[in-house]
């Protein structure tokens, strides 16, 4: 009897001590702990693109209790591979240590940005890669391979292929065109819209309108002023602005060769070819020697602001003239936004290319480049 006694007494020490730990225990934690246990979560993805911007903090998706004391830090990028990582969280007064691992990948295809259409006389062999580039976010040299059969003794439309791949196997083709013509001058072509291309005497039209661009050039004695269409356009476009208490007048219509040839050698010489190629034309290459276009009032970015570049900008498709080188569309054109210069292409196609406002450039109706060939 007494010695169940003891035992049973023994016992009770023994499970008041288990509870006295615990309750010790729990105090404990709850002081270090303040009660929570902290928690990183991270982003799902930890993939990231060679070469892109990223920091530190950006794979954090949610911190659970405490407060991340690492600074936020730019990534290196610049190699393919695993990289370790580290971010320090802080509950209380304990910091704690979360590693992860990312991997630098490379999943971008190469761009190749090259003219989808190359016209030459038979015979006449041309470089097909000059003036081709090919950009990567792996920023490495990448070949660019061209693809398909051509015969540069016999007429025809070869459809060709520019090829590239980097080094991650991302691989990326575009299609282009290769005419060889006995007459480059005098030729027809059907253009990616499906459109008839004529070029008559070295001047192309495309579906009857007069295209000069990046890509299709004019001879250099074309042109004799404003035709007489272009300048009946803009005197009745006038009329209506002034009797609304608008201001215009052409800063600049016809222009020469050689007045392109001086204008934009002057703008080669202060600016360097490359910037100036983005808002002059080369000589045979401009609207203006079209006598089709004209440039108002101010030749500057302002002009869209004023009471007068506005109206004009929803207005003139009702006079059969288009804003030429639209907001945004300017790796299209091949020019940077021009609210001051027109182009007369008549009522009918010039309503569609306003679009509502949301101009149509006419590179995009007909489905044709603006780039030069180097
Ligand atoms: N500023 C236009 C593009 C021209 O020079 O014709
Ligand atoms: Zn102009």
């Amino acid at each position: 009897m007494k010695k169940i006694k003891k035992n049973n007494k023994k016992k009770k020490i023994i499970f008041i001590g288990v509870i006295v730990l615990l309750i010790l225990v729990a105090v404990i934690t709850i002081l270090i702990f303040g009660g929570k246990k902290t928690d990183l979560v991270l982003i799902k993805d930890l993939d990231v693109e060679i070469n892109s911007d990223i920091t530190l903090l950006s794979f954090v998706d949610e911190v659970k209790n405490g407060t991340i004391v690492s600074k936020d830090k730019e990534i290196d990028t610049s190699k393919l591979g695993n990289q370790n990582l580290v971010i320090e969280v802080k509950n209380g007064n304990k910091t704690k240590e979360y590693k992860f691992t990312i991997n630098v990948v490379d999943t971008t295809k190469p761009e190749i940005d090259a003219r989808s259409e190359i016209t030459t006389t038979v015979g006449d062999e041309v470089d097909l890669l000059e003036g081709v580039t090919v950009s990567d976010n792996s920023k490495e040299e990448i070949k660019v391979e061209i693809k398909g059969e051509y015969d540069y003794d016999k007429e025809g439309e070869y459809e060709l292929e520019y090829y590239a791949k980097d080094s991650s196997g991302n691989e990326i083709s575009k299609k282009f065109k290769l005419i060889v013509v006995s007459d480059p001058d005098n030729m027809t072509f059907t253009t990616s819209k499906g459109f008839k291309g004529e070029v008559i005497d070295g001047v192309t039209y495309i579906d009857g309108v007069l295209i000069a661009n990046k890509t299709y050039s004019l001879p250099s004695d074309y042109g004799n002023g404003l035709t007489s269409a272009t300048q009946s356009a803009f005197d009745k476009m006038n009329a209506d602005a002034k009797s609304l208490g608008l201001s215009l007048w052409i800063a600049s219509g016809y222009r020469s060769y050689w007045t392109q040839n001086t204008l934009y050698n002057n703008y080669v010489a202060s600016d360097g070819k490359e910037e100036a190629d983005t808002y002059s034309a080369r000589p045979g290459y401009s609207e203006h020697q079209t006598g089709l276009a004209f440039d108002l009032n101010s030749v500057e970015d302002s002009f869209a602001n004023t009471d007068e570049g506005k109206w004009v900008k929803d207005n003139c498709y009702r006079y059969g003239l288009i804003i030429r080188y639209p907001k945004g569309k300017e790796s299209i054109t091949g020019y940077i936004y021009e609210p001051w210069h027109l182009r007369y292409v008549g009522v009918d196609l010039a309503t569609k290319l306003y679009n509502d406002g949301d101009w149509i450039t006419l590179e995009e109706y007909f489905g044709i480049d603006s780039k030069y060939g180097d």
